[in-house]
């Protein structure tokens, strides 16, 4: 049996509808209610948070995982990206309300929720960066003056058109990704190409 770790909220809707597809039923998760583990035979679900779900295939108690290529960036070390899935758009941008950001040379305050790619994105422009973490509404930052701009995820740009800020810079694209743990990928080999071949079959019909 294979175990998969599923990121909860966002994306876990469209990856159950792929597994579906992919012809695992997983009639069990219909009404799961609070229940965080599910068995269909061939497949084990455990619904976890993005970044857990990345320490539990890095750590190989779960053989495979989805999750964003926003959480692979900022938390994944050892980790062997397969698929991309094709749901779960969205792309990380630099945001603010100042059009003239990139002018002068002053320290720049920049809040996010993503220190690592907010840092990897700056290290490759000649600026004084302090970068803030932030738990969540990072949008707030900026509006409360904590912040100049603030590094995110954004997707229909709603958030951000709602609270007076724009995209300053677009910095990379995202999308949901099956992760596996590299030592499954050895030990489960034919019943991940089976799986992996399942799901490709499957996003050529979604
Ligand atoms: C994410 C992100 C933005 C928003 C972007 O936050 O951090 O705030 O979604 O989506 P949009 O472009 O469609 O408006 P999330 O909803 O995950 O909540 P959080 O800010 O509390 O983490």
């Amino acid at each position: 049996m294979i175990s998969l770790a599923l990121t909860k909220g966002r994306i876990e809707t469209e990856a159950l509808a792929l597994l579906r597809a992919a012809g695992y039923p997983l009639t069990e998760m219909e009404n799961k209610g609070r229940k965080l583990i599910f068995e269909d035979g061939r497949l084990s679900i455990v619904l976890a948070k993005a970044p857990d779900v990345i320490t539990y295939v890095e750590r190989g108690v779960c053989d495979a995982g989805v999750v964003g290529r926003d959480t692979i960036m900022e938390h994944a070390s050892d980790l062997y990206e397969s698929l991309d899935l094709g749901f779960g758009k969205c792309s990380f941008a630099l945001a603010g309300t100042d059009k003239n950001f990139f002018d002068g040379y002053a320290h720049k305050v920049i809040a996010t929720k993503y220190p690592k790619v907010a840092k990897d994105y700056f290290s490759s422009l000649d600026m004084d960066i302090e970068i803030v973490k932030i738990e969540g509404s990072v949008e707030l930052a900026p509006l409360l003056g904590l912040a100049d701009a603030i590094v995110d995820i954004v997707e229909t740009g709603a958030t951000l058109r709602e609270n007076g800020l724009f995209v300053l810079r677009e910095i990379v694209p995202v999308s949901a990704r099956l992760v596996l743990n590299s030592a499954a990928r050895k030990l489960k080999k034919q019943e991940l190409d089976d799986f992996i071949g399942n799901l490709k079959k499957a996003l050529e019909i979604l």
